[in-house]
């Protein structure tokens, strides 16, 4: 249908870039990328009128946005971008769906289907992408790939630990290279930072961490972060607790990988990059908390001798905080307890009569002590 309407206003329309690769991976698709060789915001305002939606047109882009039943589209107009300085946000030219394909990121991003009638469903594939994706290969399309856009260097990582993908010998090379000039240092951080929000919803962000390791980018990218055994003890040690409590509690459900990130950045003064990152509230709250008391609320817990003792010591904590808390080997087994069953424990107030306002709430506190003490017990 796109490809008709295209067809009638003397244009052509390709499907491009991330929903290609998917498809040729066999994933469900929703958000749908077409170019159009041609003005994209009017074939999709005919496409928005035929079927009575909304169309958001960016007329300074040359793109527009539309829905229709559950899948997004986005429609581009063809187009080449040159990049006046690394990282810079690029100069738009109108160009051939060729150019427009040679300006993307990794050989397997840069593959398009056309839509047109006469050769509907063709793979158009200049760059190699579909050998890459049996390779289960990141490539880039040039050497400059990464300079010219150093969010490239984390977007690689990000794809090699969703898929599997390893990356080629020379885009390996090129993205040491890359990191050792300090480019993601000189990239716009707003950049930077919503690239990094992307990998934290990754199903395999444990992955994409270890590639960061590998490839050192986290010391570019924070001021003092380094590795250690210790931190990637830890690290491993919160992805159990985040299994344990994906299975545990799945009504609980919360965005995990800001978990990752806090523990990445607790021995950084990270409180800045909280605001770039945009981190929610309970996020900054959490990681506060953490960098001023994790020690000492350690220590306490290390020393509870009674459970209604660990109780009072996690009670009205954050989630993240118990599982970053519970992540750590020497007071695993406490925060589990009050996870799992001090936490639950509950009293009758009708059992308290005669008694109302704080008094009563004292009471009743005293009374979960009493049984949570009685129920329960620490080994040492
Ligand atoms: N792209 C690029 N360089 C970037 C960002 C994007 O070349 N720094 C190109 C890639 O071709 C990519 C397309 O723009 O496929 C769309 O970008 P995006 O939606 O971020 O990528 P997807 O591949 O759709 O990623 P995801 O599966 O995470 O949505």
């Amino acid at each position: 249908e796109i490809g008709s309407l295209a067809e009638r206003m003397g244009y052509k329309a390709y499907l491009v870039g991330g929903v290609v690769r998917d498809m040729l991976m066999n994933k469900e698709v929703w958000d749908l990328d077409v170019v159009v060789e041609g003005n994209a915001i009017e074939l999709a305002g005919e496409l928005a009128r035929i079927h009575g939606v909304d169309l958001h047109p960016f007329p300074e882009f040359g793109t527009a946005h539309l829905k229709i039943d559950s899948i997004k589209l986005e429609f581009a107009t063809t187009r080449r971008e040159t990049y006046p300085h690394p990282g810079a946000y690029p100069l738009v030219e109108f160009a051939s769906l060729r150019e427009d394909l040679l300006r993307r990121d990794f050989t397997i991003n840069a593959m398009a289907v056309s839509l047109m009638s006469e050769d509907f469903g063709t793979l158009i594939d200049y760059f190699g992408g579909l050998r890459d994706l049996k390779d289960k290969l990141i490539r880039v399309l040039h050497p400059l790939s990464f300079v010219e856009d150093p969010v490239r260097i984390l977007r690689a990582l990000r794809f090699a630990g969703r898929l599997g993908f390893r990356l080629s010998k020379s885009t390996e090379k090129l993205l040491i290279k890359a990191v050792e000039l300090g480019l993601l240092k000189e990239a716009p951080q707003g950049r930077i930072f919503s690239e990094i929000r992307l990998a934290l919803r990754e199903e395999n962000l444990p992955e994409i961490i270890k590639l960061y390791k590998k490839y050192r980018v986290l010391e570019s990218l924070f001021e003092g972060f380094s590795w250690d055994d210790q931190l990637e003890r830890r690290l491993k040690g919160l992805r159990s607790v985040i299994e344990w409590h994906r299975i545990e509690f799945p009504q609980e459900r919360l965005d995990y990988g800001w978990l990752y990130l806090m523990l990445l950045l607790l021995r950084v003064d990270a409180a800045g990059y909280m605001n770039f990152l945009n981190a929610p509230s309970w996020v900054r709250q959490g990681y506060t908390f953490l960098k001023k008391d994790l020690d000492r609320l350690l220590g306490d817990l290390k020393k509870a001798q009674k459970p209604s003792e660990v109780y009072r010591l996690l009670k009205g904590k954050h989630l993240s905080v118990l599982l970053l808390l519970m992540s750590f080997p020497e007071v695993q087994d406490r925060v589990k307890l009050y996870l799992e069953k001090l936490r639950h424990v509950k009293v009758d107030p009708r059992e308290f009569s005669g008694l109302s306002g704080p008094d009563l709430g004292k009471a009743m506190e005293e009374k979960k002590s009493q049984l949570m003490d009685s129920l329960f017990s620490l080994n040492s």
